[in-house]
């Protein structure tokens, strides 16, 4: 055993570097590798991911071990999706200690493909869900985000044909894209979204704190006390949204953080309420210093225990 320190956490986890899922590179050589398991009736569980795995990743892979008897992780940082260059290039990269940690979670099959294996010559097909994107992170990041997102996962579907496929809640805009292309395609995945993993101090985990300087890292926090100051004003009983936003902005002013957005919607169909009368999502995304940062809360118009 050897610690080596996560993504995310100022905590060093401990790797068993002995411990290796197969590693799978092609997409013949994953539906090779299910061949036997689809055959014999067993069912299949896929967490996608882009790697740099932090405690979010592992909860996401422990919950398809409990439910599917072979469980799938995919690493495959995707060029599309990602509406700047830099912010590709600097994307973590570490190969044998995501191998590592996904087998200790659970995973049985690493499908780790080259850009080359998913975008072959030629290749020139894109999926898009409309609506849903035009704003938000879709609005901040670009048609092309969403578009590459969907885009990428509709193929890690088709190519694996999980039974379940599990998205963390912290991508809360990617998880509902998710869900309208796999209903308005018939694709037969049932898709699981599972609650945001935090650091002690609330920071939504994410591969991308670990760029965090320590005066960028304290400053963070500015995300997740936003949501809970907001929080805390809904349960006093204030259902106006403009409110509830502001009260967010402002406590996030107090770390010196300005937000990208700061927005209350319906959580199915990411419309903005303007009365908080039921269940909200509350959604923030802002910069620290270089580091793009999201995060959301579920808000109830009545004290009822969160969401996540
Ligand atoms: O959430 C992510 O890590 C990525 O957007 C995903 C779903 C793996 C698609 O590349």
């Amino acid at each position: 055993m050897s610690p080596l320190h996560s993504a995310s956490s100022t905590e060093p986890r401990t790797v068993d570097q002995d411990a290796q899922p197969r590693i799978v590179r092609t997409v013949a050589g994953v539906r090779e590798e299910l061949r036997s398991a689809r055959a014999a009736g067993l069912s299949v569980g896929l967490v996608p991911t882009m790697g740099a795995l932090h405690d979010g990743h592992l909860s996401l892979i422990e919950a398809a071990r409990q439910r599917c008897d072979v469980v799938v992780v995919s690493v495959f940082v995707n060029p599309t999706q990602f509406d700047e260059q830099a912010d590709l290039l600097a994307y973590p990269r570490n190969e044998e200690r995501d191998a590592a940690l996904a087998r200790q979670a659970g995973a049985d099959v690493l499908f780790i493909p080259a850009a080359s294996e998913i975008y072959r010559t030629g290749f020139s097909s894109t999926v898009e869900v409309h609506g849903l994107t035009d704003r938000l992170e879709g609005a901040v990041r670009g048609k092309g985000h969403f578009r590459g997102v969907s885009t990428v996962v509709c193929k890690l579907l088709n190519i694996v044909s999980p039974d379940i496929a599990y998205f963390g809640r912290k991508d809360a805009q990617q998880a509902a894209v998710i869900r309208r292309m796999v209903a308005d395609l018939d694709i037969q995945t049932q898709i699981e979204t599972m609650p945001t993993v935090r650091e002690p101090d609330g920071l939504a985990m994410s591969s991308r704190n670990a760029r965090l300087a320590p005066a960028e890292r304290e400053r963070a926090l500015a995300l997740h006390a936003g949501l809970r100051a907001a929080e805390r004003l809904a349960a006093e009983g204030e259902r106006c949204c403009a409110r509830l936003i502001e009260e967010a902005e402002r406590t996030m002013a107090s770390y010196a953080v300005r937000p990208e957005y700061v927005a209350l919607v319906e959580p199915d169909s990411f419309e903005d309420l303007e009365r908080l009368d039921a269940a909200g999502l509350l959604l923030i995304a802002a910069r620290v210093g270089q580091t793009r940062l999201i995060d959301n809360l579920a808000l109830w118009a009545t004290n009822r225990s969160p969401l996540h």
